[in-house]
């Protein structure tokens, strides 16, 4: 019965999105069991944290920060800057924009030096460009300008000089706009030596699609600007849009999926081992998947069912690791 972090051993992290009310009893078992590394579903986010300028709840982040070390997991921290997770008092800022740039650069600084050592990667900027390209307008170029992307790697770096510095997005593999503007960010960050060593590919796919080759076409993309890839937030829906919606996962969905997670592992396993980081997917258990709340159609995204039981899935994932 080998699990899925012993297969992958001195290879990447397997990694699981986490939060503080799912620690314990099935999900301890299995975080503890199949998985060597963590990321924070919600709860290291702005609207968590970043209560007022200079007042911090450091409560959840904190837990599990401890939950991680007393079990030996890695953590990469998710996300400092994200335009959907913007706390109230800061959408109604009317400060000058002088100061909001106080208030960010404190803000980053403040929460990268507090994990320092603790946290091996942070998401510095997620989702920054637009499906269909173009940078996303948000609070942060609306007042931090054009060149907000780079000071906020420039701040982060400056709190801690050893963690691995990640933009993170979604969607590029299947919408090439978009990619191709993420890749166009990325070298103007490269050219302008802004510290950034990875790239962060969410994954959140379906059976159907992307194709093995459009994940493909995306990695060597990251590979050829030198960048650590993430699989940050991976899973697979059975019934996505455009297909006729199953009412249970099917046999023949099933297999599909295991299908898709093997194809998605096997390719990231044969990313040279300096580029590699770790696969981590997006939640335990299948009904506790954002993707439920998120669609109105049933799915099944993830690694283990709503018993904690291992699917087929978790096989596929076994499989792409052979
Ligand atoms: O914590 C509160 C709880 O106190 C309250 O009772 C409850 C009522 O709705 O809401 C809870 O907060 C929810 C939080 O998840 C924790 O469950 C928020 O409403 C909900 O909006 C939030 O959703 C998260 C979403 O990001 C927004 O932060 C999802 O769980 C999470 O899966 C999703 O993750 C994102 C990544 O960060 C970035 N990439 C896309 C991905 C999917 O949207």
């Amino acid at each position: 019965d080998v699990n899925l972090k012993d297969k992958a051993a001195g290879n990447f992290f397997v990694g699981a999105a986490v939060s503080t009310n799912r620690l314990t009893g099935g999900y301890n078992d299995l975080l503890t069991n199949e998985f060597n590394s963590i990321t924070a579903e919600s709860e290291m986010k702005m609207r968590t944290i970043f209560l007022g300028p200079g007042d911090y709840d450091w409560t959840r982040p904190d837990a599990l920060v401890e939950y991680a070390t007393d079990n030996n997991l890695n953590i990469h921290g998710h996300a400092l800057v994200w335009h959907v997770e913007v706390p109230d008092w800061m959408t109604t800022f009317t400060g000058s924009n002088e100061e909001f740039e106080q208030i960010m650069e404190d803000y980053i600084k403040t929460v990268v030096t507090r994990y320092a050592g603790k946290i091996t990667s942070w998401d510095v900027v997620n989702e920054a460009i637009n499906d269909g390209g173009g940078v996303r307008n948000t609070i942060f170029l609306d007042k931090l300008g054009p060149d907000y992307i780079a000071k906020c790697f420039q701040w982060a770096r400056e709190a801690d000089p050893d963690v691995l510095l990640f933009y993170n997005d979604y969607n590029t593999p299947a919408d090439l706009t978009k990619q191709n503007d993420v890749y166009a960010l990325i070298d103007e960050l490269q050219a302008d030596n802004v510290p950034i060593d990875g790239l962060g590919l969410q994954m959140h796919i379906s059976i159907d699609s992307p194709t093995r080759q459009q994940i493909q076409d995306d990695v060597d993309k990251a590979l050829e600007r030198n960048l650590i890839v993430h699989f940050s937030e991976l899973d697979v829906r059975v019934n996505p849009d455009g297909r006729e919606i199953v009412g249970t996962l099917t046999e023949e969905r099933d297999f599909d999926q295991r299908l898709k997670y093997k194809e998605v592992v096997d390719l990231y396993n044969d990313i040279p081992d300096p580029f590699k980081y770790a696969i981590t997917v997006w939640g335990i258990r299948d009904p506790d998947s954002w993707i439920i709340n998120q669609y109105d159609r049933p799915d099944w995204p993830l690694l283990f069912d709503g018993s904690f039981n291992r699917k087929s899935a978790h096989t596929g994932f076994l499989e792409g690791l052979e």
